[in-house]
C-alpha cells in the first residue's frame, strides 16, 4: 500500500503540539462553524479549527450549548473541513453525546470523523470521564479534554463562574488534568481558571494546555472567532480581546443597500442587463 501523502507539508497533525511545547512554541486555535469562516481561520495560520458547542450561543441563538445537537455539529464539520487544509480540525462532542455509554460514544465519536471529517474530538468533563477517554483513545481517537469551567455544566453550576479558587477546587483540577494525560488526551482546554493554577497545570503536564480565560502561561490560546471579530451578541468576558466590529461593518453595509434601493441608486446600468440590440422588444414594434 502506497502511503498518500497530505496535501500540504505544513499540515498540522496531533503530533505537532507535543512538539511546540517542547520548543516553548505558542500556537493557537480559533473556533469556525462555517465554510467562510474556516477558510479564512486556516488561511491566517491559525494551527487548530475547533468547531465547539459554542455554536449553541453564537450561531443558534440558544443562550446556551445545552440544545446542540450532534447534526448540527456533524453539519458545522463538514462544512469547515471543505474550508480547512492545514489546520487541525477538532469537533466538540455535544451534550447527551457521550453520555450514553461508551459505545454510543464512539459512534458519535467516529460518525464525527468519517462522516465530518474531524481529525480529534473535544469533550468536557475531568476524572468523571476518564475511562471515556481511554476508550476512545483505545479506538484511536485523538480526544482534547476540557476542565475549568464546563459550559454544558451550566445548569449544575448556575452560571459562568471562574473554576479552581479554592486550594482544594485548584488541586482537583490539577489531578484531573493528570488523570485525562494519563488516560490519553493529548491536549486539555482549561477554560476560566486563576493564571497560577493554569500555569501549575501547564507546567506539571507534557500535553498541551487551551487556554480560554486561563492566563498567558498556557501552551495554546483558544478564542470563540465571533467574539474576537465583534460578530457576538452579549456581554463579553473580560478575557477576550475583540480586534474588529464586524457586526458595524455588517450593519453599515445592510443600511447603505437599503438607502441605495429606497433612493434609487441600486441597481444602475452596470448591475444590470440589458437585451442585445438587435433583439426587437415586442413592445416597441406593437
Ligand atoms: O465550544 C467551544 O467553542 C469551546 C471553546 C470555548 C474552548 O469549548
Amino acid at each position: 500500500m502506497a502511503y498518500l501523502k497530505p496535501d500540504k507539508p505544513e499540515k498540522v497533525y496531533v503530533p505537532a503540539l507535543r512538539a511546540a511545547k517542547e520548543k516553548g512554541e505558542k500556537l493557537v486555535c480559533l473556533t469556525a462553524y462555517d465554510y467562510p469562516s474556516a477558510r479564512i481561520v486556516d488561511e491566517a495560520g491559525v494551527e487548530i479549527i475547533l468547531v465547539g458547542d459554542s455554536m449553541g450561543n453564537v450561531i443558534h441563538g440558544y443562550g446556551n450549548t445545552i440544545p446542540v445537537t450532534m447534526e448540527e455539529i456533524l453539519s458545522a464539520v463538514k462544512a469547515v473541513k471543505r474550508g480547512a487544509s492545514r489546520a487541525l480540525l477538532v469537533a466538540d462532542m455535544p451534550y447527551g453525546s457521550f453520555h450514553l455509554g461508551a459505545d454510543e460514544t464512539v459512534r458519535n465519536a467516529l460518525k464525527l470523523m468519517k462522516d465530518g471529517g474531524a481529525e480529534a474530538i473535544k469533550l468536557e468533563g475531568g476524572r468523571n470521564r476518564v475511562d471515556l477517554v481511554k476508550r476512545l483513545v483505545d479506538e484511536e481517537i485523538p480526544v482534547m479534554a476540557h476542565i475549568g469551567l464546563t459550559p454544558q455544566s451550566v445548569h449544575k453550576l448556575g452560571g459562568y463562574s471562574v473554576q479552581g479558587k479554592t486550594a482544594e477546587t485548584a488541586q482537583i483540577l490539577l489531578e484531573d488534568a493528570k488523570m485525562l494525560e494519563e488516560a490519553g488526551a493529548f491536549a486539555i482546554v482549561l477554560e476560566l481558571v486563576p493564571r497560577e493554577i493554569a500555569a501549575i497545570v501547564t507546567k506539571e503536564l507534557t500535553i498541551s494546555t487551551v487556554g480560554i480565560g486561563a492566563g498567558i502561561e498556557c501552551d495554546i490560546q483558544v478564542l470563540v472567532l465571533h467574539d474576537l471579530i465583534g460578530l457576538s451578541f452579549g456581554r463579553l468576558p473580560r478575557f477576550v480581546r475583540q480586534y474588529a466590529n464586524i457586526r458595524e461593518v455588517m450593519t453599515e453595509a445592510v443600511t447603505n443597500w437599503m438607502d441605495d434601493v429606497k433612493s434609487g441608486s441600486y441597481p444602475n446600468e452596470k448591475e444590470s442587463y440589458a437585451m442585445p440590440k438587435e433583439v426587437k422588444i415586442a413592445s416597441e414594434n406593437s
